[in-house]
């Protein structure tokens, strides 16, 4: 399973940017949403001091805006393209973040030092399939914070996913009708579980060039997710969604300790 996700984001690294809009505008405005929900949370005013690790950065486009904010942030990914990518992009745009690859699952044996918040943007853990694959990368999220931390995971809204059993995107098109993404899903039969066909088309000189890439996906349900969590011994487990926030999807926050 692994090595079927690290193709699959090593493959899509170079154009992960194109499924955005404007991959440039969606850092400025995710960061702010999180950058505000971290300043209520953790009602601090420097954010220098506040040290960050997002444990699945793909190609920085939330560690690179919140650096641009000051944080002390440190970014990881499984795929090694991505990451070097995020490099690329942080230098591009002047911020220091200290990159690293590595798996959720094991991040207390694979990175150093002790955070005030784990961050896990877009729809990451839903790579996870089991129950036990989840359970250990929260375990290590938990192990990766200091006594006051703050977990912040943001995460498709699957309760809704499955209730309208939807399968596919609407088309976005950009750029003058010059590129367009979209996802289609295939559901297991089960409901728990669906193939994601990623679907980038560019118009070229020569015609339109597609590309596809899929990969598996678990739709996991919100009460699932907090069963979880608190067995791994997150507490004030909290949903956050859309309307209030801002943000694309719902956002889930969570305590190492009261
Ligand atoms: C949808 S992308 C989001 C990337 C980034 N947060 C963003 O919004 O641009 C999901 C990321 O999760 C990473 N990922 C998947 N499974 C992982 C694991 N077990 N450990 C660490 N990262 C993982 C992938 O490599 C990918 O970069």
């Amino acid at each position: 399973m692994t090595d079927s996700i690290i193709n699959f984001y090593d493959e899509l690294a170079e154009d992960y940017h194109l499924i955005f809009i404007d991959w440039h505008e969606s850092i400025a405005r995710q960061s702010e949403v999180l950058h505000n929900i971290i300043q209520s949370k953790l009602n601090l005013s420097c954010t220098d001091i506040i040290r960050i690790l997002d444990c699945s950065c793909g190609i920085g486009t939330q560690a690179i805006g919140l650096a641009n904010y000051g944080y002390n942030v440190t970014a990881t990914d499984l795929s090694a393209v991505s990451v070097k990518r995020a490099i690329k992009e942080a230098a591009n745009f002047g911020v220091k973040i200290t990159f690293g690859v590595a798996d959720f699952r094991t991040l207390h044996t694979d990175v150093s030092g002790i955070f005030n918040i784990v961050l896990s943007a877009d729809n990451a853990i839903p790579h996870l399939i089991s129950d036990e694959d989840l359970y250990q990368a929260f375990h290590n999220m938990h192990a990766k914070l200091d006594q006051n931390g703050l977990l912040i995971v943001t995460i498709r809204d699957y309760d809704a996913m499955v209730k309208k059993q939807i399968t596919s995107t609407k088309p976005n098109v950009f750029d003058n009708g010059n590129r367009m993404a979209f996802q289609i899903y295939d559901w297991a039969q089960d409901g728990k579980t669906y193939t994601v066909h990623q679907f980038i088309m560019q118009r070229m000189n020569t015609g339109w060039k597609t590309k596809q890439y899929s990969t598996l996906y678990r739709a996991w349900l919100r009460e699932e997710l907090n069963k979880i969590m608190q067995a791994t011994g997150f507490v004030n487990v909290e949903w956050h969604f859309p309307s209030q926030t801002g943000y694309y999807q719902p956002i889930l926050t969570a305590r190492k300790v009261e």
